[in-house]
């Protein structure tokens, strides 16, 4: 097969390099195309553009395939923890068992958040989304644990005390939001456990610690580590590319997270589905009609993905955490029943068919969260906290490319041609 494509413009042949990643994938190689022929690419959403090289994490839409560091998604969460699968993501293997403790050890050290952020938290008004707050929490971070030096300690330092901190910051703002006192973390505690204990430990009712949900939380967790190139670690990077903090690269991250088309999506299809539940009386296949309308802004929440042209392999997972959660704990969620039947009836439609929606992660996880007890508005957080290691992996892989560039996309300009200033009073 050809190294190279030809790009025949203006009477002239220009040859593209062609590069080949380690999965077969090819791209064409356009970063001297503007320097030799004056063109640049269009390509809004970036849809056909790889914006780098990566080697963390490997996705196949059409075949439903999700690898970290080359193992499967699957694995990783039948056998896996969170910080393990941390571990991997950051670092790129698997830790020995020595590591691991080594790597426990160090985000329970850094598990305390300094007194003077919890004023900072009364500051916010109440109805507040806790993503705003989770993203202005995490710029603040650096002001309080400012670096002296940037070395690699200093950098390995600032990584744990984000993993750790944000699991922190995250359930004393649920605290806080409730008007309780805010629980401490306990060192004796697993970081998924340490979590649950934080949000819902009080003094009236102590949390019992139940292994199910640390197991289910486990999984969600290492469902939602990584996904390549999506939205929000394009911006982890695109911001970091300017050379910001980490901080301040991560709270951009958690901003882009909070859209509805994004990490936003699993709140809406709680929302979604509770809306079918009580306005349309549990009535699926009007909301299918009205997603298919053109002249209808909805659409199915929880359905479609930009690269899965297949089903969700962390959807399918996630169905099935669902089902095993929601047995195990005895609960039956109405919103689960009309999940499925939803699913049902859209996999069955042309429409659905022919422009390939499938659920994606979003579809099951919410109904997970809520098992466990977390509030609708907090889901996007939990995401958030998810994500923070892959994040932090292509944040680390961005800065350390020796290829690395500032991120500076072109435009095409179709805006009006030269025109002078015209003085106030000489305006119609
Ligand atoms: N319901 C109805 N129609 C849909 C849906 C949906 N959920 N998703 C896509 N479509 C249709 C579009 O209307 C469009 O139809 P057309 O070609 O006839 O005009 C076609 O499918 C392609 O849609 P795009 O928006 O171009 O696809 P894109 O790849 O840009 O969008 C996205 C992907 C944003 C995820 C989209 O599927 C969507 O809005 N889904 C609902 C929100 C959601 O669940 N987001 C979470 C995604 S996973 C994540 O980020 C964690």
């Amino acid at each position: 097969m050809s190294d190279h494509v030809k790009l025949i413009y203006d009477g002239k042949t220009y040859e593209l390099p062609v590069i080949t990643g380690s999965e077969g994938e090819k791209g064409i190689d356009i970063s001297a195309l503007r320097q030799t022929t004056g063109l640049i690419t269009l390509d809004p959403g970036f849809a056909n553009t790889g914006s780098c090289v990566s080697t963390i994490t490997f996705m196949n839409g059409e075949k439903g395939i999700l690898r970290y560091r080359g193992i499967p998604v699957e694995q990783l969460a039948e056998y896996s923890i969170f910080t393990e699968t941390t571990y991997l993501l950051i670092n790129g293997v698997l830790p020995t068992r020595k590591q691991l403790n080594q790597f426990s050890i160090l985000l329970n050290d850094n598990s305390l958040i300094h007194e003077d952020m919890q004023s900072f938290f009364q500051s916010f008004p109440r109805a507040s989304h806790p993503m705003g707050i989770l993203s202005s929490m995490v710029t603040a971070l650096r002001s309080f644990y400012p670096e002296i030096k940037i070395t690699e300690e200093e950098i390995n330092l600032m990584v744990t005390r984000l993993l750790s901190k944000i699991r922190t910051l995250a359930a004393m703002s649920y605290k806080i939001s409730r008007g309780h006192k805010v629980v401490y973390p306990r060192p004796d505690l697993s970081y998924c456990a340490n979590f649950l204990n934080m949000m819902f430990d009080n003094p009236v009712k102590p949390y019992q610690i139940d292994e199910d949900q640390v197991r289910a939380l486990n999984i969600f967790w290492i469902l939602h580590a990584d996904h390549e190139q999506n939205c929000s670690t394009s911006t982890v990077r695109m911001v970091g590319s300017g050379r910001v903090n980490l901080y301040a690269a991560i709270s951009a991250g958690i901003a882009a997270l909070w859209g509805p088309l994004h990490g936003g999506a699993n709140q809406a299809v709680i929302e979604m589905l509770t809306k079918i539940k009580e306005e349309d009386s549990g009535n699926v296949a009007k909301s299918v009609e009205r997603a298919k309308d053109k002249n209808d802004p909805f659409r199915l929440m929880g359905f479609g993905h930009r690269v899965y042209k297949t089903y969700d392999p962390r959807a399918k997972i996630m169905k099935k955490t669902c089902d095993g959660v929601l047995e195990k704990l005895k609960i039956s969620d109405p919103l689960l029943d009309i999940a499925k039947e939803l699913e049902e009836v859209a996999l069955k439609d042309n429409y659905f068919i022919d422009h390939n929606l499938y659920p994606n992660i979003d579809f099951y996880s919410g109904i997970v969260l809520r098992a466990l007890g977390i509030p609708t508005n907090m889901f996007t957080v939990m995401f958030a906290i998810g994500r923070l290691p892959g994040w932090i992996a292509q944040w680390k892989e961005s800065v350390d490319d020796p290829n690395w560039r500032l991120s500076r996309p072109r435009q095409i300009y179709a805006g009006p041609a030269p025109i002078d200033y015209v003085p106030i009073e000489d305006r119609i």
